[in-house]
């Protein structure tokens, strides 16, 4: 079975488990507190070392709640942090060579969707700093979003060099824009100066040696990209060539099954899909938030 077709069948798997799209987050009261809040308590300064002597960059918690990366109130958090959970293990398995498959390049996780807005920052972050929570793992973020530079704008980390730099001098190591967070076990990679061929510099074997500098070397790293929308760019799908997973988000209600279908046929070359049905709820929940992220499912291309 196809990969298309094996989406089409957990997707309506997925809808009928009686889940229900919900309205868009934005016309929704704001955020809950994220799993961040507690990151608060493995907060360091000064003490990590790393690629750079600059202090830790600052990870604003609230700036991440004003852009609706982050929950805002302790129960959705908690809600959210479980959700987030389900979906990292299979990716932790995956990473340790411990899941049912072993992808090639299985610590580089891309995060992405069919279309704009589906919640592929947001998953990203969340997944990140979910990551980041765990004590075998190191997290590096990567602004993969060369258009948006969502991360990289909402992290005040425009001015920093970043991924297109180290793609277009080559006298620049991958490790200068690497920035180490004030959160334990947190990187991240903006986004840098933009340039127009970005599928291309995505394509070039420059890309391929940053990519291993930015993790091959370091067998506890974990790289989480986001990126642009598969049907909204070129670039998003030579970026997925590269890794070992990639996690689609699926608004649901929203995206139709023929764009889902659309997007999935441009990761022929990854080795392991996952599927998000996101902002969907259970019919009886009394809380927008409950059940978020809807489902997971495993799409890889070895499952039968
Ligand atoms: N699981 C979720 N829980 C709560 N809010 C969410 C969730 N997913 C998405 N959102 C909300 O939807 C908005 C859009 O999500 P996000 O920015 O992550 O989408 P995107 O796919 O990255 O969009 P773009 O294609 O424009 O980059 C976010 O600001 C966030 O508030
Ligand atoms: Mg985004």
């Amino acid at each position: 079975m196809s990969i298309v077709e094996k989406a089409a069948e957990k997707l309506k798997a997925l809808q009928q488990l009686g889940l229900q799209a919900s309205p868009p987050v934005e016309s929704e009261s704001p955020h809950p507190t994220p799993a961040i809040e507690r990151l608060q308590e493995r907060v360091r300064s000064g003490d990590q070392g790393g690629e750079t002597e600059s202090p830790p960059w600052h990870i604003d918690h609230m700036a991440l709640k004003r852009a609706g990366l982050l929950a805002v109130d302790e129960k959705a958090n908690d809600r959210l942090a479980d959700e987030v959970r389900r979906i990292k293990r299979p990716l932790m398995r995956n990473a340790m060579g411990k899941g049912v498959e072993a992808p090639v390049n299985a610590a580089r996780i891309m995060v992405t969707s069919a279309v704009p807005g589906e919640g592929k920052t947001f998953t990203a972050v969340n997944l990140a700093l979910s990551l980041a929570r765990e004590p075998d793992f190191e997290v590096l973020l990567v602004d993969g979003d060369i258009p948006k530079a969502h991360v990289t704008r909402v992290l005040g980390l425009e001015k920093h060099p970043g991924l297109m730099d180290v793609l277009v001098d080559e006298r620049r190591h991958p490790d200068e824009v690497v920035v180490r967070t004030d959160i334990s076990n947190l990187l991240v990679v903006p986004v840098g100066d933009r340039h127009r061929l970005t599928a291309e510099l995505f394509g070039s074997l420059r890309m391929d040696y940053a990519l291993e500098e930015l993790g091959g070397r370091n067998r506890r790293r974990l790289v989480v990209f986001d990126s642009s929308p598969l049907l909204a760019t070129s670039e998003a799908q030579v970026l997925a060539s590269h890794m070992g997973q990639v996690v689609v988000v699926v608004a649901a209600g929203r995206t139709g099954q023929h764009l889902v279908n659309a997007a999935l046929e441009r990761l022929d070359n990854a080795q392991y899909v996952g599927l998000i049905l996101n902002m969907s709820r259970l019919p009886a929940s009394e809380n927008h938030y409950d059940n978020y992220y809807g489902q997971y499912a495993r799409l890889s291309q070895g499952e039968a």
